[in-house]
């Protein structure tokens, strides 16, 4: 589904160049649902916008579907992510001159499908917005522009759905409905979802938790609720066209997903990591 083929990223400010990734490599499977975690400055974001092919790598390659997507164009790579990619930002990216309910409809609009409105309503409702649909974006708190950034980022129904930090602006309540409808998309449609998160519990919930620090990756494991499948599937590499090396990234054993390090900003929060947390905020 994802693969990550020795990719590296560098960035150039002024004279100086700054590396942010080295040598980073790992397949996703299909419908698998995979935690990265890490320091803050550590790569997380510029990873899942390489991923998503909303940024290029400085070498390497990324594939989707067996696609690679460095070698498109800027319009084949829109049309690739609107038909198989959402993406959450942190940092939310609504359009402020248009309201939740017109931010929620635009991937549907642009691909020129009917009933927009009507599925941005639903989703908007399932996200606890119902009656917020004509407020704009600065009329919303942050948690509820969360709220409407993920209900855009599902409207599509991306089979690859990426989410950075979706939860960090969220009280728990609010927190555990959007990792509920996540979840959801995964189980029921089989989602493919990658989610950078600071939130080790909720990390450990999902199949695979990918450890990121400087730029390296520093772990890569599955975690107790990865189906069977997986585990069997799983190392050095399920892809056809990733290198030989692509399994270097679990050599070091003494990292295990059940130690998180120190430095790790762990939010620890109040909802138990089992499924006997409140539901009735989603359907
Ligand atoms: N556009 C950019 N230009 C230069 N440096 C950047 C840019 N974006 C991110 N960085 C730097 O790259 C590093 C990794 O950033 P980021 O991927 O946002 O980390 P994280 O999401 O893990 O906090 C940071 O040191 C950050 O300052
Ligand atoms: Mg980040």
């Amino acid at each position: 589904m994802l693969n990550v083929d020795q990719i590296t990223k560098v960035y150039q400010s002024g004279e100086r160049s700054l590396k942010v990734l080295h040598d980073i490599s790992f397949s996703i499977p299909q419908g698998q649902m995979c935690a990265i975690v890490g320091p803050s400055g550590s790569g997380k974001t510029t990873l899942l916008g390489l991923c998503a092919g909303l940024d290029t790598p400085t070498s390497g390659d990324v594939y989707i579907n067996n696609r690679r997507l460095t070698g498109l164009s800027e319009d084949q790579l829109s049309a690739l992510r609107n038909e198989l990619v959402g993406f959450v930002f942190q940092s939310f990216q609504l359009i402020p001159t248009l309201t939740a309910i017109e931010n929620v409809m635009v991937p549907l609009e642009l691909r020129g499908e009917r009933g927009a409105d009507k599925m941005a309503a639903e989703l908007l409702t399932r996200v606890g917005l119902a009656d917020r649909l004509d407020h704009y974006p600065a009329q919303l708190s942050g948690g509820e522009q969360q709220r409407v950034a993920i209900a855009r980022a599902f409207i599509n129904r991306p089979v690859l759905m990426f989410a950075d930090e979706p939860t960090g602006n969220l009280d728990s309540d609010t927190s555990e409905s959007i990792v509920e409808l996540l979840f959801e998309l995964n189980r029921d449609a089989g989602t493919t979802l990658v989610m950078v998160t600071h939130d080790l519990e909720l990390a450990a919930r999902t199949h695979r938790v990918i450890r990121l620090r400087s730029g390296h990756i520093l772990s890569d494991e599955l975690t107790e609720n990865a189906p069977v499948a997986q585990q069997a599937a799983q190392k050095p590499s399920e892809s056809t066209d990733t290198n030989p090396t692509a399994g270097s990234q679990t050599d070091d054993a003494s990292q295990t997903s059940s130690a998180p390090s120190a430095e790790e900003e762990t939010i620890v929060d109040d909802a138990p990591s089992d499924s006997t947390v409140s539901r009735e905020q989603t359907v």
